[in-house]
């Protein structure tokens, strides 16, 4: 049995130790925000956050985050910046089909959370392992922009 840390509560699984934390969220958990896009890291639709790091769960081995704090698109809104980051998304009316902002969301607020007034090339740099088959990313930047403020 594995203990996590998901948006400030323990939960306890029995999954492998090697299934990646995507698969614990989806499946385990009914945690469905975050997507499988690709599954090799390569998309961005899994974001989440562990210890407020943006990062990939479709190839995160569940047992390396058993001592990690783990944010999910679930509760991002709590924090001021994510709570701005999802405001702005309405806003700007940036998703199209939509499939991809979980992860979109997830990047940008930990992009945010480090640095209050990103540049064109800071987005860009933070940005640029989050795919969107829409191409809605000029109001992602948009987006980011206004939530910095
Ligand atoms: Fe994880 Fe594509 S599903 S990066």
């Amino acid at each position: 049995m594995i203990t996590l840390d998901i948006n400030g509560q323990k939960v306890q699984t029995d999954a492998e130790p090697d299934t990646p934390l995507l698969w614990v969220l989806r499946d385990h958990l009914g945690m469905t925000g975050s997507k499988f896009g690709c599954g090799k890291a390569l998309c961005g639709a899994c974001t989440v956050h562990i210890d407020g790091n943006a990062t990939r769960s479709c190839v995160l081995p569940v047992s390396a985050v058993a001592s990690s704090k783990i944010t999910t698109i679930e509760a991002v809104g709590e924090s001021k910046v994510g709570k701005a980051v999802q405001d702005a998304w309405i806003a700007e009316d940036v998703p199209q089909c939509g499939y991809c902002q979980s992860g979109q969301i997830m990047s940008a607020t930990a992009l945010l959370a480090t640095n209050k007034k990103p540049t064109d090339a800071d987005i860009d740099a933070a940005m640029s392992g989050n795919v969107c088959r829409c191409a809605t990313y000029v109001r992602i930047r948009a987006a980011i922009k206004r939530a910095a403020g």
